[in-house]
Order: C-alpha cells, then structure tokens, then sequence
C-alpha cells in the first residue's frame, strides 16, 4: 500500500468519528466522507504499521442514508463532517460514539436527545476574510486547508448573519478597505465574529490589524439590520493564529446582549464563552440537572462554570451551589448574572479547580458536583481532590467523550460506579458530540 493509491473497497462499519471502515492487505483503513455498506473507490492518504487513512473518491453504489454527493461536501465547511448523512444516520453514529468510548456494562445507555433545528443553530459564528487576486472573499475554510470557500451564506448560523456579512463584504469592496494578508503582515481587515441571542440580538466583532474609521460602516449595518445592539472594534496587530487581540472597543450600542436560558438571564460580552446552540443547550443544563435529583436542602459545587449559567439554573433547586471557574472576566460576569437574576444561594470563586476545590474541602458536605471541563478534561489533583471528599454524586457534562472516559476510569477505579449516560446532539452536521455521565459512589 502506498499513498495515493487506489481500491476499490465495500464500507463494513463506521467507526467513532464517522468515518466509513475496510480492510485493506490486513490493514484497517477509515475512509472519509464513505457510508456503511457502501461501495466506493478510495485513495490513500496516510499510512500507519496497522491502519491507513483515505478519502472517498467515487460512489460506485450508493448508501440511502447519503444526502449529499461527494462533490456536494467539498463546497461545505471542515465543522460540518456528517452533513453528507441523513440526520438518523448521524444520530445513529454519535450515540455510538459515546456508547463505544465508554465501553462499560451495567449501567443506563440514553438515546441521543436530538435537536429540532440541525442547520442555522449557531449563535456565534467567526468568518476570515482575504484578498484572493484582488477579489475579497469570505465564508469559511475548506475541509482541512486555509482556502477560503468564498460565501455569503453560513448553513450553520442565522440568515441575519449571513445578512449582515454581505453588508460587511460589500462595504469592504466599496470603500476600498483592505484585507489583510497573513504572508505579508499588510493589510486592515482582517475577520468579524457575529454572536446572537435566542430574542434575536446580535452583537459584531470587527478584528482588524490596525485602527480605522467605520462610521459609515456602522451606519449601514445599523440601518439595515435592526437587531444589532452592539458593534465592537478588536486590534489584533500580531502576526499569530490567535485571532482576538485582548482590547476591545465599542463603537456602537451596548457593551452586551443578554441570553436567556431556561428562564435565566446572562450578560455576553465579546470573548463570554457560551453554548453555540441555545436551544439543545436548554435541553443539555435540564438533562444534568434531572440526573442529579436535586432538592433543597443539597449543597453542590459546579465546577468549569463559565458565566455561571449552569450554576444559576441549578441554584434554583437546592440549598447552595459554588461555581468555579478560571477566567477571571467570566467571574465577574458570573455574579453580575447572579445579581441580575436576584439569586442568593449561589457563590463563585475565580481560580483553577484543581486548586480552588480544596478550599470546599471544610465547607460542609457536598452532595452533587457537576463538571463541564474543557476538551482536554479535568486535571488529575481535580479528580483526586473530588475522590477525597466522597462526593456522592458526579454529573459530568462533556464535549469530549475520550478526555470524559479517561477520568470516568480513574473515578471508577477509585469507588465510583457510572450509572447513565446521555449523548446531546449540540453541534448537528459535525461528528462533536456533548454527553452527560453520571457516576455515584460505592456504599
Ligand atoms: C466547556 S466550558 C463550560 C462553561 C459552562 N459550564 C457553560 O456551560 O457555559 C469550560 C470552562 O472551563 C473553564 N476552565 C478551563 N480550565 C479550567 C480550570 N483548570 N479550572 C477552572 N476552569 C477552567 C473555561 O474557561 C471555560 O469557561
């Protein structure tokens, strides 16, 4: 086998991300973008001692479960990897994600709680511009490269967004403002970030490298889109891949726009880390907090806490909830949310958790923690700090089901025993997938 060739191959089974899979010279070999029981011509493109990887190039018979043509998905953005699939079919894959990560018995598997919307769900969307032979394009990267696919249309956010980048786009063109080049460190601008709220407000991040005057800007996305509340200007003068600069400055409307969810009320500001999906969100925080069983006489802990939009939605059903989180400004914004939400049961405390948790150590008893770390999952003087104060409950909310597995096997090894599990379909057309474990302790 080498690479770039081809074979011929009938597609046996899908494997955890969705990708189709064979067997090749006693290889096995994860062909993407190919449908179980499909038969499709394949290249190769990376080779392993026991595995390869390649890419369908013709659908010689087709799944009935494809909805798109080969030729169809290299138009979409990398994000959207499953959108070749019909949603049953997706969701089919993502609950065996999950179940075949965790590879565990005895305990409660859930069906994948799915979503009403599976397009047109993002509340927060960032899109690149370049110059590409003097024409300005936009839109999103192509499936493992830096070229742009040049549209005005995102399949995954709001029409109004994608309203409000044609006007961008457009003001750029007209007014001759230029894009700025990566290569060459030259150039004004340089990407915009769109955030919406579910009440249909929308906030615009402008990210360019150096200072400019877009009154006139401002004028036109103002007039034509009513439901922007708030445009931010970001400088972002280095010569990096990180793409918000640390100062940003409003130069229209208000500082926020403030989400609601389940009833609560949460300020965002440009860099607030929210749930991309507001709806399955609601339907994510109202499954964990099911699992839990709360009552009002528990004290919890929410631990990678964010804005605190976990934390707020469970005080409501329990004594007292400590919500740590690391970033500062979240903080801040936290207990502005608790106090714009008239909550008083509720405490934050800005630190990292493997450091902060111990000082809960003389609080009291716990009764339920929740995590909801980020990809790479909790630190182990975290898990070992939980373990210590025999917590009898853990709700573990993740985005990453193998990080989530890896500290779901210490806690087990260390007299916990997982007890349900709930996959929640938050980002519709992509192989992410978010679950909820619950795990209690052993008598
Ligand atoms: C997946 S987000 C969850 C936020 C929140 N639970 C929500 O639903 O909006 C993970 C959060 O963990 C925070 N974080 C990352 N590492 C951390 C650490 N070591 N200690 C505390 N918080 C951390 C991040 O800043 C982020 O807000």
């Amino acid at each position: 086998m080498k690479l770039d060739d081809l074979y011929n191959v009938t597609i046996e089974s899908f494997d955890v991300n969705g990708y189709g899979v064979c067997h090749i010279e006693n290889k096995v070999v994860f062909v993407e973008n190919a449908l179980e029981k499909e038969d499709v011509e394949i290249k190769i493109t990376n080779i392993h001692k026991k595995y390869a990887f390649s890419i369908a190039t013709k659908i010689l018979k087709k799944s009935p479960h494809r909805i798109l043509s080969l030729e169809e998905i290299d138009k979409l953005s990398g994000e959207c990897d499953l959108a070749h699939v019909d949603y049953e079919t997706e969701c089919l894959i993502k609950e065996n994600k999950v179940k075949n990560t965790i590879r565990l018995d005895n305990y409660k598997f859930n069906s994948i709680i799915k979503s009403d919307k599976i397009y047109n769900y993002r509340n927060k969307v960032m899109v690149p511009f370049q110059n590409i032979n003097g024409n300005v394009v936009s839109g999103f990267y192509e499936r493992k490269s830096h070229n742009i696919i040049d549209t005005d249309f995102d399949m995954m956010s709001s029409e109004i967004a994608s309203k409000i980048l044609y006007l961008i786009k457009r003001y750029l063109v007209l007014f001759n403002v230029s894009i700025y080049d990566e290569k060459t460190h030259s150039g004004i601008f340089r990407e915009v970030m769109i955030r919406n709220t579910i009440n249909n407000d929308y906030m615009v991040v402008l990210i360019v490298k150096e200072n400019h005057d877009f009154k006139r800007l401002v004028e036109i996305l103002t007039s034509e889109v009513k439901e922007i509340k708030s445009i931010y200007v970001n400088i972002n003068d280095k010569k990096t891949n990180v793409i918000l600069a640390d100062e940003f400055r409003l130069i229209y409307g208000d500082n926020k726009i403030v989400e609601n969810i389940l009833g609560l009320n949460f300020e965002v500001f440009p860099k607030t880390f929210m749930q991309v999906n507001h709806d399955q969100c609601e339907k994510l925080y109202s499954e964990a907090i099911r699992m839990a069983n709360l009552n009002k006489g528990m004290n919890v802990i929410d631990a990678y806490c964010g804005m605190g939009s976990i934390t707020l939605n469970i005080a409501k059903h329990v004594n007292h909830v400590y919500g740590i989180e690391i970033v500062e400004d979240a903080i801040i914004n936290a207990n502005n949310n608790k106090k714009l939400n008239n909550i008083d049961n509720a405490e934050f405390i800005c630190g990292a958790c493997e450091d902060e948790i111990v000082k809960l150590t003389n609080k009291g008893k716990i009764d339920v923690i929740f995590f909801d770390p980020p990809r790479k999952g909790c630190d182990p003087k975290f898990l070992d700090v939980v373990i210590s104060m025999k917590i009898e409950k853990i709700i573990y909310i993740s985005c990453n089901i193998a990080t989530a597995k890896r500290d779901i096997d210490i806690l087990i090894n260390n007299g916990y025993e997982l007890n349900e599990a709930t996959p929640v379909d938050m980002f519709s057309r992509s192989s992410h997938v978010e679950s909820i474990t619950t795990l209690t302790l052993k008598n």
